[in-house]
């Protein structure tokens, strides 16, 4: 179970950055042009594959000898243990949060313009925030 989840989570995070670059670098191309059904999909590719990795994410954090069994005062103090117990955890969700908001915004906005800036600004920031939380030290 936990080495499944492990390589699931693992490989869902190539996917999950590839469509959220391809999701900001989309809406930036076509910030001026309309805003078409193939423009919702894009982005709601980012939304499907951010929404999953979370969820396994999750079910990672109870299987997983770095997550929920490993909090303990002691592993607050070490910088790589308190990685995978709280920040990374934390800041994942804020980043999925955002996600979501954007992508909730984008349906109910009414210009096109403005449907291509909530992509660009929340899950521009998403990336972001996701980006700086990955343990580079053993990933890719
Ligand atoms: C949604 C965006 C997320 C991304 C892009 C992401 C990415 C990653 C990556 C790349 C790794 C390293 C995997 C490896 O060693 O091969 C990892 C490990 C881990 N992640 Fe996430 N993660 C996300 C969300 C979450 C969330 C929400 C949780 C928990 C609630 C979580 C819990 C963990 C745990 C516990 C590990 C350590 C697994 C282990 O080595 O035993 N992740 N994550
Ligand atoms: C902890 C688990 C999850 C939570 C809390 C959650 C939450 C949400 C929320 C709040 C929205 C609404 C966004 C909007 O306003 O349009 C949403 C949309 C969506 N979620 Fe999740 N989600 C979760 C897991 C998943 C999973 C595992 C999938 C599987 C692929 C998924 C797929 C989707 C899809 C496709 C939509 C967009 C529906 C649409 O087109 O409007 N979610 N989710």
């Amino acid at each position: 179970m936990y080495t499944g989840f492990k390589h699931l989570h693992s490989g869902l995070a190539y996917l999950l950055l590839l469509a959220l670059i391809i999701a900001v670098f989309y809406a930036i191309a076509s910030r001026n042009k309309p805003f078409t059904s193939g423009s919702k999909k894009i982005a709601l590719l980012g939304l499907v594959c951010a929404h999953l990795q979370f969820v396994a994410g999750l079910v990672l954090y109870f299987l997983s000898p770095l997550g929920l069994s490993n909090f303990s005062g002691e592993a607050m103090k070490a910088k790589d243990l308190r990685l995978y117990i709280i920040e990374h955890p934390l800041m994942m969700l804020i980043a999925v949060v955002l996600i979501t908001i954007g992508y909730s915004r984008m349906k109910r906005l009414g210009t096109d313009s403005k449907k291509y800036k909530s992509i660009i600004v929340f899950y521009g920031i998403g990336l972001l925030f996701i980006l700086s939380m990955i343990p580079w030290k053993v990933w890719p």
